[in-house]
């Protein structure tokens, strides 16, 4: 029988001789591929299917969300030359973190209530990551605990800490003890969120601070018969990651008022260097935009850096994460593995962010759009999409390895020079 999701296409015709034909890929694969091509029509149906305060959470920004329009722009601006005249077929796409090998240079980023977008989250979210073999930094904040986490990940889950200083660090050190119980491949500190920033569009939502689930949220919430349907099935996500911290008591609310109670502030240095002690894995800080800031860590012990703007929901003025990227690879010179995220929605912006420095690219709002679009198939279908573009980047430019992309002839007119940044 003839295959008709098959496009047609004299370009994919074409392709359908060589290695991105997706030759392995089973008829609903080939058909999610048809319907959503790319991440941003992943975010299309997702803005449809979700209540708006859900959208405006999972995809707002700071201020006027130029932060997020410059890191989308920044990444957009990469042009990256090709050699032709080598053979690469198929460029194989493994990368090495920190001594492990992984599938892929790409991965998702760490998201406070992924749950929003889809019921279960967390958990198809490990499982897509296990499955594609590439890394999960799950969130502190999240609707599995870290033991289940790892039992779905076993190979790849990372485990992201915000600060919790009360009692001498008590909940933070207790998190650390107890993702080395459960075989956690790697600990990351979020330091960029020294203080509490308000984003526009989740105020015009009708979120309000502290979260309740007022009576206009829960207005919205019928008007997404798709979306509340999935809450009945699954039951609203509770955050029982936290559970032995919070007596007990779980719910979004009970969440949000525990983290204004218990967290806060970026990490210090000492703070740093405790988690250091404590922790005998791979040791990530999450939010280096400073080479300076970035040597100093190095310096401290850490072992790797994501440098990140935080996806432009802190303030909208931070440089995209990817312009700084370069003058930070250049200053710890492969002393430490980096990650870059914030503005990332294709292979393509991961071949870029390699090329421009880091290790990976990771990826956070994509992966909560793949959810809101297409529930528990979503993050598959995203990490598909992401392989199947960096293949087809390291193919067109000639890359034989992701480590080739490092050789490449990047323009990146926006990237900040070593001297652009005062001591
Ligand atoms: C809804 C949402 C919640 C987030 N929660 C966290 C969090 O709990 N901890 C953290 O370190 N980063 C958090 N982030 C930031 C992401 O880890 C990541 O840095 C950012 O999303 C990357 O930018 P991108 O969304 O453009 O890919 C969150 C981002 C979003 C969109």
């Amino acid at each position: 029988m003839p295959d008709t999701t098959a496009p047609s296409t004299p370009e994919s015709e074409s392709a359908t001789s060589g290695w991105l034909a997706g030759g392995s890929q089973t008829a609903a694969q080939r058909a999610l591929k048809q319907r959503y091509p790319t991440a941003l029509d992943l975010r299309a149906r997702a803005r449809r299917r979700l209540p708006r305060f859900a959208f405006e959470y999972l995809d707002g920004g700071a201020g006027a969300d130029t932060g997020i329009d410059r890191n989308w722009a920044s990444f957009d601006a990469i042009e990256m030359v090709p050699r032709y005249g080598r053979m690469v077929s198929p460029p194989p796409t493994d990368t090495t973190l920190f001594g492990r090998s992984y599938a892929a240079p790409f991965g998702i980023s760490p998201i406070g209530g992924p749950g929003t977008a889809f019921p279960g989250a967390e958990t198809f979210l490990a499982k897509a990551a296990q499955a594609a073999q590439i890394p999960y930094t799950i969130g502190v904040l999240s609707a599995i605990t870290i033991e289940e986490a790892v039992s779905l990940a076993p190979d790849v889950l990372w485990l992201q800490l915000y600060r919790f200083a009360r009692d001498d660090h008590r909940i933070g050190l207790d998190l650390v003890r107890r993702a080395a119980a459960a075989g956690v491949q790697a600990l990351v500190l979020t330091w960029d969120t020294p203080v509490r920033t308000t984003r526009p569009r989740e105020v015009k939502s009708g979120i309000v601070n502290p979260f309740r689930l007022t009576n206009r949220l829960r207005l919205d919430a019928m008007t997404s018969p798709a979306w509340l349907l999935s809450m009945l099935r699954n039951g609203i996500p509770r955050f029982v990651s936290l559970r032995p911290y919070m007596d007990g008591k779980t719910s979004f609310a009970d969440a949000a008022a525990f983290m204004r109670r218990e967290s806060g502030g970026a990490f210090t240095w000492d703070e740093i260097a405790r988690y250091r002690d404590a922790w005998q894995g791979p040791l990530l800080l999450k939010g280096v935009l400073h080479p300076a800031d970035a040597e100093r860590a190095v310096a401290l012990g850490i072992d790797g850096l994501h440098v990140t703007n935080h996806g432009g929901r802190q303030i909208d003025a931070l440089p995209a994460s990817i312009d700084a990227l370069p003058a930070i690879a250049a200053a710890v010179g492969g002393k430490a593995t980096i990650i870059v995220d914030s503005g990332v929605r294709s292979g393509v912006d991961v071949a870029r962010g390699i090329a421009c420095g880091a290790d990976a690219a990771f990826a956070g709002k994509a992966f909560l759009w793949s959810l809101g679009a297409l529930g528990e198939q979503g993050p598959g279908h995203l990490i598909d999409l992401f392989q199947e573009e960096l293949s087809a980047t390291l193919g067109q430019l000639g890359c034989a390895a992701v480590g080739d992309l490092r050789e490449a002839t990047v323009r990146h007119a926006n990237a900040y020079g070593p001297g652009d940044f005062a001591a």
